[in-house]
């Protein structure tokens, strides 16, 4: 059910600052948010199938699937039973994830045998995309403070058949005293006020505040100094949200790069529609303009 605009401008606030956001665009954001214009992604496991194999078989159950501009993603244009319910997700073939939300550890591409942190990592959307892209090799230290979402996370590497994971449940800025410049690759998909999912997840509208948005922003900025303490020289960091304020976003990253030596590299060209960040090389996803989620992605590379 898409969000209903009355609901949406029930929170003032809210609707001033994506106001301010969108600018001209708030029209046509608004109206693809509030319309069903929506449609789910599934990632094929590259793990247990070819994307092509999942694609016929799913479309043999009277799924209708649209290919994307990342060959193991489709865009579900029909489903014709709950696709969290079917066999091929019972046996890991697919996973439910936006398109935008696989961008992170597409863009980070961790080369196979390398040493990866994912510092946030519940429930492992992008954990176990980047296990896939590493082809089960290597390691994947899966992170998350929750222990909750951490249920959720063993249960989707199990069932993606993920063999190269581990899995961990602390809080990210303090496994610094464990492994400093230790890992070839790090993720920060922080957590976030949810700006940019509120087509999917309406209530966010109910509790999201400016306030929620400086809590998150420090634990971002902090997240993102211990993911990078722990990156080794020469290595990658890729920092993600699913939010569209500049506050947890380019603000983070602005304050970031002040205080640390990090070059900022180019998040290479997607070409869905995203719009650079208010930082050069730094991209935003709206969703009236790529058919995802909102997202903020920045790469950042550390000198050797
Ligand atoms: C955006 S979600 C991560 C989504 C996940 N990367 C995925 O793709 O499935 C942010 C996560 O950060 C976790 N989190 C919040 N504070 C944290 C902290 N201090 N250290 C580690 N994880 C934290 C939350 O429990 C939540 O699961």
């Amino acid at each position: 059910m898409p969000i209903k605009r009355e609901y949406l401008e029930r929170n003032r606030t809210l609707w001033t600052t994506v106001r301010e956001i969108m600018g001209e665009e708030y029209e046509d954001y608004l109206r693809y948010i509030t319309s069903p214009s929506y449609r789910p992604y599934i990632r094929a496991n590259t793990l247990k199938i070819e994307p092509k194999a999942l694609k016929e078989r799913l479309e043999r159950k009277g799924f209708v699937l649209e290919d994307t501009v990342l060959p193991y993603a489709f865009r579900v244009l029909r489903y014709p039973s709950e696709m969290g319910k079917t066999l091929e997700h019972f046996l890991g073939y697919f996973y439910v994830q936006d398109l935008a939300s696989m961008l992170p550890a597409h863009i980070l591409n961790p080369r196979p045998h390398s040493f990866v942190l994912d510092i946030a990592a519940a429930p492992g959307s992008k954990t176990t995309l980047l296990s896939a892209l590493m082809e089960n090799t290597g390691m994947v230290f899966a992170n998350d403070a929750s222990m909750d979402r951490v249920r959720a996370l063993v249960n989707n590497v199990e069932r993606m058949g993920c063999l190269n994971v581990v899995v961990s449940i602390y809080k990210g800025e303090k496994l610094v005293r464990f492994y400093r410049e230790y890992y070839d690759y790090v993720l920060v998909d922080a957590p976030c006020s949810s700006v940019g999912t509120l087509h999917k997840n309406p209530e966010v509208a109910l509790w999201w505040s400016p306030k929620d948005v400086r809590t998150y922003s420090r634990i971002q900025y902090r997240l993102l100094v211990a993911g990078w303490q722990m990156l080794k020289p020469g290595g990658r960091l890729v920092y993600s949200t699913c939010t569209i304020t500049y506050e947890e976003n380019e603000n983070v990253v602005e304050q970031f790069l002040s205080d640390t030596d990090a070059t900022l590299l180019p998040v290479p060209e997607i070409g869905i529609g995203e719009i650079e960040g208010r930082i050069p090389g730094t991209k935003r996803f709206y969703p009236h303009r790529t058919n995802t989620e909102g997202f903020f992605i920045a790469l950042f590379e550390k000198r050797i």
